[in-house]
Parts: structure tokens; C-alpha cells; sequence
């Protein structure tokens, strides 16, 4: 097991870095965490200071914004892998995700550098009912999704963030790739029941053709590349191509991923649906 490393974690602030730094720190090794906003700064479309960034450190966990499947995002990962390199950076883990061919180039780039690497290929993160885009929708209690999706096995990623830390502690782990997905596949429709019952409240499932499903969108402000991005992913993902489970977690931890029913009562009980009120009556 490895502990004495400087490890740095771009997209600290993030649902999976946050999660990972945590970890680490807790099991006692150092971390740098980045991104646009820390300082020193990180950000993927200015490479400027990433060789200064490098020096002195060991490892490195990468989550590309906004998704690993963009067009840009191979080349910012070979640019990083080769920076990486140089720095003699040992070992990297990318999270990628399953079943997107711009994905499935952005792994190439790292697996060809040479340096020790792990891809933890992710399923839908469970956490983007209570930690993304449609913790609104949850707290609305109606869940709009486009009509016609396939089920996913939701992945918990408390139990990604597990994966993650293994794969830095454990050298007999490099050089493989995770698929981590939760235990079963859920329709949207059985994830608005198990949030409802976690809840104890109604959360309805609307399903709406795409062209409304992108009008919503707009209308919640939510920014173009990020609707454009939801199209796609809609599109690709939901079509039966990822409606399996895969073994990462077990293959790493040795035990069974989180099923969608405990995240939803964790995360419940943590507060995390809970809708705010104005002015409480005395
Ligand atoms: N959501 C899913 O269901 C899912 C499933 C499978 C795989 N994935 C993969 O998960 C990855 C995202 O990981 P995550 O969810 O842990 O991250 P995240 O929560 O989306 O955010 C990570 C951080 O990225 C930073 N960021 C934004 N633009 C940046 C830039 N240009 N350069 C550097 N940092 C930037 C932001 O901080 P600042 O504002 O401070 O920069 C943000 O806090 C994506 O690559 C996606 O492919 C997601």
C-alpha cells in the first residue's frame, strides 16, 4: 500500500474530487486540489502553468469539464499526459464515462503515455438527482427526463470515490480499467419512486419529447453547451447500450456497489431533498 505521495486532484471542488480528496486526506497523504478557482489555479483550456503545477508531485486525479466525450477533450488529455511525463508524474486516474466514443479517445491518450495509469469508466451518477442538474426537478417533485430512455444502473459515488483511492493505494491495481455501475438497472420511473419513498414525498415522472425536454432546459437557465451536452447524452446513452451492470466496484474493493435504495435514504436523511420553506410558521 502506498501513502507517502503528493497527489494532485484537478476538479477538487467537484462531486467526485471533493469526494476523493477527502479520502485521501483522511488516510494521510497530501493532495493538491485545483481548478479555475483555486489558487494556484487549474484550467483545462490554458496549459501555461501545468509543468509548474507538476513539480513535485506524484500522482494525479483528473475529472474533465464538462464531460470527458467533447471533442477538445483529447487533446487536453494527451497535452496533460505528455506535461505529466515530463514531470515524471507516476501514476494517473482519469474518470471517464461509459459507452461515449469522444470518451473512449480521451483513454487512449493516457493509457499511450506510458505513465502507470487507471480509467474508472463510470455509469449515471446517481448523485445527479441531489447534486446536479436535476436536483431541481426532485425538489419540484417532478422529474422530466425525454421520453424513450433505456434503464441505467445508477453508480453511487461514494462508492466511485472508493475505487478512485484503491487504485492510488494499491500498485497491484494499475494499469486496469474500472466499469463501476450500481447493482441494478433502474427506469427513471423506479428512481422517482425510490427518491419519493425515501422522501416521503410525491416526485412525479414526466416524460417529454426531446425538443420540450431542451425547451425546459433553456428556460431554468440552464447554459447552451451545458442543454447541448444533455442532448447528446440523452440521445447516446439511453438508447439500451448501457442498460447492464459491471463489476468495478467489486473488482477493486472486493464488495458490492451501493444500491439506488441506500443512496436515496442517505441522502435524504443527510438533507439533501429537503425543500426550502419561507418563514416557518411559530
Ligand atoms: N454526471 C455523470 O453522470 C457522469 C457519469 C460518468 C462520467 N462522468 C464524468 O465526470 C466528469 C466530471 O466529474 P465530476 O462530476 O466529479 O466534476 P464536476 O462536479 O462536474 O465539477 C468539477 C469541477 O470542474 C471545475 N472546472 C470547470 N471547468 C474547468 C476547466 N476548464 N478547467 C478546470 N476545472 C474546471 C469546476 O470548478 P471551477 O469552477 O473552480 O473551475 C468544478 O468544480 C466528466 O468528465 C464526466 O465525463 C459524469
Amino acid at each position: 500500500m502506498i501513502t507517502d505521495r503528493n497527489i494532485l486532484i484537478v476538479g477538487a471542488k467537484g462531486k467526485t474530487g471533493s469526494r476523493v480528496e477527502a479520502r485521501l486526506n483522511r488516510a494521510g497523504i497530501t493532495t493538491l486540489g485545483v481548478s479555475r478557482s483555486t489558487e494556484p489555479a487549474f484550467d483545462w483550456t490554458n496549459s501555461s502553468n501545468w509543468a509548474d503545477l507538476l513539480d513535485g508531485v506524484d500522482a494525479a486525479y483528473l475529472t474533465y469539464h464538462p464531460d470527458l466525450s467533447v471533442p477538445q477533450a483529447e487533446g487536453h488529455i494527451r497535452l496533460f499526459c505528455e506535461t505529466a511525463e515530463q514531470a515524471r508524474v507516476q501514476h494517473v486516474v482519469l474518470l471517464s464515462g461509459r459507452g461515449e466514443e469522444g470518451a473512449a479517445q480521451a483513454e487512449k491518450a493516457l493509457r499511450e503515455s506510458g505513465i502507470a495509469w487507471n480509467i474508472v469508466q463510470a455509469s449515471w451518477f446517481a448523485q445527479n438527482f441531489s447534486e446536479n442538474f436535476m436536483l431541481d426537478s426532485v425538489l419540484n417533485g417532478e422529474l422530466v427526463v425525454p421520453a424513450g430512455t433505456s434503464s441505467e444502473p445508477f453508480i453511487d459515488i461514494d462508492d466511485l470515490a472508493d475505487v478512485v483511492v484503491a487504485a492510488f493505494m494499491e500498485p497491484g491495481l494499475h494499469n486496469r480499467l474500472f466499469e463501476v455501475t450500481g447493482p441494478r438497472c433502474l427506469s427513471f420511473a423506479e428512481c422517482a419512486e425510490e427518491i419519493a419513498a425515501a422522501t416521503n414525498r410525491p416526485l412525479r415522472l414526466t416524460e417529454v419529447p426531446m425538443a420540450h425536454y431542451v425547451s425546459a432546459l433553456t428556460a431554468q437557465g440552464v447554459p447552451d453547451y451545458l442543454v447541448d451536452l444533455l442532448q447528446t447524452l440523452f440521445a447516446d446513452l439511453f438508447d439500451g447500450r448501457n442498460a447492464h451492470t459491471a463489476p468495478g466496484v467489486r473488482e477493486a474493493l472486493g464488495r458490492n456497489a451501493t444500491d439506488f435504495s441506500e443512496y436515496a435514504r442517505k441522502t435524504a436523511a443527510a438533507g439533501a431533498w429537503n425543500t426550502v420553506t419561507s418563514g416557518a410558521p411559530a
